[in-house]
């Protein structure tokens, strides 16, 4: 950037820019609260979720998710009701910045929600940081997210790809593994993901002795169980979601790896997949910000309204849906549903504590939640909660400005 040009990411300018919006809806403070709640209409919300493919179960519990938070709050967010504006992205990220403009610019969304794939966020990322317009991420773990792509607009209620899999070091090195695979999709999160681990693995004075791809979203897993069990490392981790991460388990067990070489992953391998797998997954133990039998108050009651409302059993996925509701409903309360007063609506949302099923999180200062991660083993169909990996684990945001 040359010197005296105005970086339009950078916090104080945004914010300056919000302020003439700001400015010409105060107009809308002169007159009586109804008034001004009939003038404002409906908040238009942008779903930009993944409903077809591998991982369209993921989309269907994050809109499952965030619409249960909104329900919870009688249909309304800041006094205002709410219309739903929805794409398919397909996990696809050629089509993703097509895909979010349909939702800005075509729609004129008053916030985006999405998306599950690593490599559509980044694609939704640079329209979203050019019309400044309020996104929470609600999957897409792409550490750029919250890091060198941070902005005041850019929200992200799961985790970054590091989070996920960096305490897997320490639990590698407990068990007494001192080499490890790494196995999973060719882009984006699979890579990430395989730098978080190694990073926290060799902290610990491990080796990650091999790196295996398959491009995403292929699912022929047979030459590299094969080449696996010709290196016999001492551990294999892996990353795959949805039905990807079924298959994975099933082809892991049917190549007679099952019981011989120990199985670890980021929870993703095992969340949301069990019933698919039979016996597939038993044992695997795996790291993320959510597990079975948390045994909370706020938990119960969560899996309760989720099982009731939808007929299933709440997964991670549709967790972080709910929490972005809840991010939302923090935002918007503080401004009264006027989204105009951008400045204090992310202010509101920067210092929310929120009450989630996986426990309580805040957001770290580049957006993403600080939580703990905890270290899960398939017991039957649950993800069994075997205690925290890793108390209040912040992303480092590399390279982010804001
Ligand atoms: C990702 O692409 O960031 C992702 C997809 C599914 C599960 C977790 C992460």
């Amino acid at each position: 950037m040359q010197k005296n040009q105005k970086n339009p990411y950078d916090r104080r300018e945004f914010l300056k820019g919000t302020t003439a919006v700001a400015g010409a809806t105060a107009i809308g403070t002169l007159l009586p609260t109804g008034m001004a709640l009939a003038q404002q209409g409906k908040l238009k919300i942008g779903l930009m979720l993944p409903y077809t493919g591998t991982f369209a179960q993921l989309g269907v519990a994050i809109t499952n998710g965030f619409k249960l938070a909104i329900e919870e709050r009688g249909g309304k967010l800041g006094g205002r009701e709410i219309e739903y504006f929805t794409v398919d992205d397909e996990s696809n990220p050629a089509k993703a910045p097509e895909n979010a403009n349909k939702l800005v610019q075509r729609d004129k969304v008053d916030v985006v929600v999405g998306t599950v794939h690593s490599g559509v966020a980044m694609g939704m990322a640079k329209v979203i940081r050019e019309s400044g317009t309020l996104w929470i991420n609600p999957n897409a773990g792409a550490d750029e997210v919250t890091g060198a792509l941070c902005a005041p607009n850019i929200f992200r209620t799961s985790f970054s790809n590091w989070q996920t899999t960096h305490a897997l070091g320490k639990v590698l090195k407990a068990k007494g593994h001192k080499n490890a695979v790494f196995i999973t999709w060719k882009y984006a999160a699979g890579e990430q993901m395989m730098a978080g681990f190694k990073e926290g693995f060799e902290k610990e004075g491990g080796k990650l002795t091999k790196e295996l791809y398959v491009p995403f979203p292929q699912v022929d897993f047979q030459a590299l169980l094969t080449e696996i069990a010709s290196i016999k490392p001492d551990a294999v981790v892996a990353f795959f979601a949805g039905g990807g991460a079924a298959k994975f388990l099933k082809d892991y067990q049917a190549a007679g790896l099952k019981g011989k070489i120990p199985l670890y992953g980021s929870g993703f391998l095992t969340d949301g997949v069990l019933d698919a797998v039979g016996d597939a997954g038993e044992g695997v133990e795996t790291t993320l910000h959510y597990a079975d039998g948390l045994d909370t108050k706020k938990d119960k009651a969560f899996r309760l309204a989720y099982a009731k409302t939808f007929k299933l059993q709440p997964d991670v996925y549709a967790v972080q849906g709910y929490d972005a509701g809840q991010l939302l409903a923090a935002g918007l309360d503080a401004v009264k549903g006027n989204v105009g007063d951008k400045a204090a609506m992310i202010k509101a949302m920067e210092s929310a504590k929120i009450d989630s099923p996986r426990g309580p999180w805040t957001l770290s200062k580049s957006h993403n939640p600080v939580q703990d991660m905890y270290l899960r083993k398939v017991v039957g169909k649950e993800n069994k909660n075997m205690g925290v990996a890793w108390k209040a684990l912040a992303d480092p945001a590399r390279g982010c400005k804001a």
